[in-house]
């Protein structure tokens, strides 16, 4: 009859259809099996240099980068309090976190501030709310860091590694991270966000070599660019054990400071897509007013017990 004719026409097709769905569906499952086979290709650890000092807004500038930390792989975090003892602020957020990390504290030389008044090494600054004498940040510190990781890489079976210095209130994209682990041989470079008056100040980049820089912040600098526009291949650090940042130096260069240890300008090695794409930003946390207690008609209850 023709009617079973038909049904029997459905029902192979419909068996093919079946079979056709279970290969399609099984075939996730071939690749994982094939991806887990393949090896694992080698990535290397991120050591992330991190300055800070206390202040209001200290807490949450860390907590927003160690936040973005945590998903990082392979990262190490180094930070540095500019104090004369480890804080439990500090300590606690650390603890806190899921990060692999080493605490150290160095307390920014104070005394050469405020007499050395010499233009080679302070740069009278205009800050969000007032002008003064401005010295570069972070110098002791980073320095401390390098000390902890020379001892660290010279122990170590695997040196190998990137060296990342962080300002504490920069903006970190997660892609920066895999950019800098294509490092080859000394130092990538690439673009940084709202930085020297610039809404991006970057190498330019011809035929895939770094030819020049569009910064207009002091353009005579040797490297005239940010601190957050670079990384280090670990083991120069223990080819030059003489590199360090130094407080002979302005603010400015000290990035230029570091890198003539171990880089020309033809050893850079220009990332994130030729340095046409921003990974990072320059972002500065404003200081936040708080309100003096004492000159409320109505005073707040007070708060000091609590960890801002
Ligand atoms: C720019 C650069 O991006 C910094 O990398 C460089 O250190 C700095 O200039 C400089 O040469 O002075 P800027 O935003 O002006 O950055 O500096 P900050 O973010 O205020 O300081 C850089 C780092 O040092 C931060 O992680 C900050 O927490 C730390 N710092 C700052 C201290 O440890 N002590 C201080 O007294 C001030
Ligand atoms: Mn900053």
């Amino acid at each position: 009859m023709p009617f079973v004719q038909i049904k029997k026409q459905y029902l192979a097709f419909a068996m093919l259809l079946f079979v056709a769905l279970f290969l399609f569906n099984s075939r996730p499952a071939f690749q994982c099996q094939y991806t887990t086979e393949m090896p694992v290709s080698y990535l290397p650890t991120i050591y992330g240099i991190t300055p800070t000092y206390a202040r209001l807004a200290q807490k949450a500038d860390l907590t927003r980068l160690s936040q973005t930390l945590m998903l990082v792989k392979n990262f190490h975090w180094i930070v540095i309090e500019d104090s004369e003892t480890k804080t439990p602020l500090v300590a606690n957020l650390l603890k806190e976190s899921t990060l692999k990390y080493t605490h150290l504290n160095a307390k920014t030389h104070k005394s050469k501030q405020s007499t050395e008044m010499d233009v080679n090494i302070c740069v009278f600054k205009l800050d969000s709310y007032f002008t003064r004498w401005y010295c570069a940040s972070g110098v002791e510190q980073r320095n401390e860091a390098l000390n902890w990781l020379r001892n660290h890489l010279s122990s170590a079976t695997d040196k190998r590694g990137v060296v990342y210095f962080m300002d504490d209130d920069n903006t970190y994209s997660l892609k920066v991270f895999d950019e800098m682990r294509k490092i080859k041989n000394k130092v990538g470079v690439w673009p940084v966000g709202i930085v020297g008056g610039m809404r991006v100040e970057m190498p330019l980049v011809t035929d895939g070599k770094v030819s020049g820089y569009n910064a207009v912040w002091k353009p005579f600098r040797p490297f005239p660019i940010d601190m957050a526009g670079f990384a280090i291949n670990a083991t120069l650090f223990l080819d030059h054990p003489e590199a360090k940042f130094s407080r002979k130096v302005q603010s400015g260069f000290q990035e230029s400071e570091i890198l003539k240890y171990f880089a020309t300008k033809d050893d850079l090695e220009p990332l994130a897509e030729n340095c046409t794409k921003v990974y990072v930003w320059h972002t500065r946390t404003q200081k936040p007013s708080i309100l003096d207690p004492k000159k409320l008609k109505h005073p707040p209850l007070p708060d000091g017990h609590i960890e801002v």
